[in-house]
């Protein structure tokens, strides 16, 4: 590739992004019940067979599912898996940082994006929650809060930015920060970026989640990108296991992964995979979400 050279970046038009928002939705409502459901004893394997039914009952097709030879509907990233897990016969248990990543189809147009959550015995803990659970590590509540948090901080920087790198400046300023706050040297990896996202679940640009010194290319109305910070309680190197998917640390250490497809209007940013836009994630931001389902 020629230096400063940029890939065609797709932009859509507000029709279009309506239909992205159709996508968006079957996936938060396919998130929404694969955390509801997970618990102790369930294997990743259940997980993805809730998420295969809500996604057929929407009318919708998985995104994953055949996607380079992947072959299941979501991908459950456990512990110290950071990504691309492939849902199977291993089981959950109390403490367990649950990784789910979703992307679905509608019309043609892509929606994606992925939750962690820490598995109390009954569920899901809610991560504000601060109070103590047996076989639960309080960091690993941090963590996922914190990756939660430096996600929103990257699509906030959609709104308030003028190029792509501030996503990332943006990222990794938010994961220092809950680092300095928990007394945690947190990872961010590097190996894994965002993209754009369209009619293909992954386009140009590479999104990454951390500072560098190419600002990219300029923030357009049109644009639809999926942040997707992953952050890890140590090192952010990675490896890929034997099975040619599952990306964990090379340290062992855990990690967490949230994300959210996001488009760039003309008149501010939507989150398309967020029931409420992104409304309440953006508000301590100050950054207030153009409404979609009018
Ligand atoms: N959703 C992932 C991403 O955020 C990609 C999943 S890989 C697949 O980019 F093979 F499972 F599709
Ligand atoms: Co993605």
């Amino acid at each position: 590739m020629i230096f400063g050279s940029r890939e065609r970046i797709e932009l859509k038009t507000p029709d279009q992004v309506r239909v992205m928002r159709r996508a968006g939705l079957v996936v938060a409502s396919t998130l929404d019940a694969v955390r509801a459901a997970a618990r102790p004893g369930l294997t990743t394997a259940d997980l993805d067979a809730v998420a295969a039914r809500v996604i057929a009952d929407a009318g919708a097709t998985p995104s994953f599912l055949g996607y380079e030879g992947y072959p299941a509907t979501i991908c459950v990233s456990v512990s110290e898996e950071v990504i691309h897990g492939i849902p199977g016969t291993r089981v959950l248990e109390v403490g367990d940082v649950v990784s789910i990543d979703c992307g679905a189809i509608v019309d043609g147009w892509h929606g994606d994006s992925a939750i962690s959550l820490v598995l109390g015995p009954d569920g899901a803990l809610d991560v504000e929650g601060a109070t103590a659970v047996d076989g639960v590590d309080a960091a690993d509540l941090d963590l996922v809060r914190a990756t939660r948090t430096a996600m929103w901080a990257g699509i906030a920087a959609l709104a308030g930015g003028r190029r792509l790198g501030d996503v990332g400046t943006a990222v990794e300023a938010a994961v220092e920060l809950a680092g300095g706050v928990s007394g945690v040297d947190y990872g961010i990896v590097e190996d894994y970026v965002g993209h754009g996202i369209g009619t293909a679940m992954h386009q140009p640009p590479d999104v990454v989640n951390f500072r560098t010194s190419d600002r990219g290319p300029r923030l357009r109305p049109g644009m639809c990108l999926a942040i997707e910070p992953m952050v890890t309680r140590g090192s952010g190197a990675t490896r890929v296991l034997a099975d040619d998917w599952t990306v964990v640390t090379q340290d062992g250490s855990r990690a967490a992964h949230w994300e959210h497809s996001v488009a760039l209007l003309d008149d501010g940013i939507s989150v398309l995979t967020a029931a409420d836009g992104g409304r309440a994630g953006l508000a301590p931001f100050e950054v207030v979400p153009v409404p979609l389902d009018a």
